[in-house]
């Protein structure tokens, strides 16, 4: 069996390689719902979100609010200190997921300004006592997303103590917080951590397809591909990765593709209620690109605030 087709263990779990990764606000509920019409057995991450919410039920506890059909589910929070941690989990168990995630990657100004997210790599004794914590309480599988670093690079030592404290895997996008999503990610950093550790390690960013992944497993050598903007508007992406790595060549025709529009739009409607219409028209250009006709109704698009509008201009684009 190739490596592309071996499966990544995590814990007492594994998976295929290509992994739905985490990206707020756009891999939700909904978008993760359309993901399993094509994929069933991928591991796809939660977005981020902070303990103290989730124990809390802030925001109606949307949080917790997804259809087991969208499992395996990799449920990621961030936390700031070990308050909060015990009852969120007794919250997330309860809910049913199959992995905890730690976020301790996230550059966001708000988040790292509560010492949550990227901050944690510069505070390792906070972070211990964290995933400590984490470690003691969860029966089931636990893993930790981390960056190259806060300001300076320090993902070796902070990859060794994740896997000290117990956790089944890591996964490292491996730019530095200053970075926040843009310039090249440092691969040779991914490549020491996968050497330093013997836990799987999953590499996120800039894998948008299997050429890339095949290209950053050179550089690498990783277990496992966290697919993130490559997945946004694209359902089926992981189905075309797995497809690809088989050698079968598939792509989604127009039709599908606006199919696949249309259906987002209905299950945002369903999961959000009237407010999913504007939160789905942020993922209509991403539909819309590449699409022949499509320039010119984009602009009309994204300003409707009538489903049904979208709707026939979508299908009358199907031509
Ligand atoms: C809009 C946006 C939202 C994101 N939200 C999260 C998040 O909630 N949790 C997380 O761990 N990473 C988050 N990320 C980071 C991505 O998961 C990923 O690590 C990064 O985008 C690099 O991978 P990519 O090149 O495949 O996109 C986000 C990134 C973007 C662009």
């Amino acid at each position: 069996m190739s490596f592309w087709q071996e499966k990544i263990k995590i814990g007492t779990l594994s998976f295929p390689r290509f992994i739905g990764g985490p990206l707020d606000g756009i891999t939700d509920s909904p978008f993760r719902q359309l993901v399993r019409e094509f994929s069933q057995e991928e591991l796809l991450y939660t977005e981020m979100r902070h303990v103290a919410c989730v124990a809390h039920d802030v925001g109606g506890a949307k949080s917790l609010k997804f259809d087991q059909l969208e499992r395996p589910l990799n449920y990621q929070v961030a936390a700031n200190s070990t308050d909060y941690i015990e009852a969120a989990i007794e919250k997330i168990l309860a809910a049913g997921v199959d992995i905890v995630d730690l976020n301790i990657g996230c550059p966001a100004r708000n988040v790292i300004g509560s010492g949550s997210g990227s901050a944690l790599m510069a505070d390792p004794a906070r972070l211990e006592s964290i995933l400590k914590l984490f470690r003691k309480l969860l029966p089931i599988p636990f893993t930790v997303k981390i960056r190259a670093g806060f300001k300076e690079k320090n993902a070796l030592d902070i990859a060794r103590l994740i896997q000290d404290c117990g956790a089944d895997a890591l996964a490292i996008h491996p730019r530095l917080q200053t970075q926040h999503f843009e310039g090249q990610p440092d691969y040779g950093l991914a490549s020491a951590v996968k050497k330093a550790v013997s836990i799987p390690v999953i590499i996120s960013g800039g894998v948008v397809n299997f050429k890339t992944a095949q290209l950053v497993y050179n550089q690498t050598g990783v277990d496992g591909f966290l697919i993130g903007r490559g997945i946004w508007a694209r359902p089926w992406k992981l189905y075309e990765m797995r497809e690809h790595a088989q050698g079968n060549l598939w792509q989604p025709t127009t039709k599908m593709v606006l199919h696949y529009a249309m259906k987002h739009l209905d299950t945002m409607l369903h999961y959000y209620g009237p407010k999913g219409l504007f939160a789905f028209r942020k993922h209509l250009p991403f539909y819309l690109r590449g699409l022949p006709n499509a320039t010119n109704i984009r602009a009309q698009l994204v300003q409707s605030s009538q489903a049904h509008e979208i709707k026939e201009v979508l299908a009358s684009l199907e031509g």
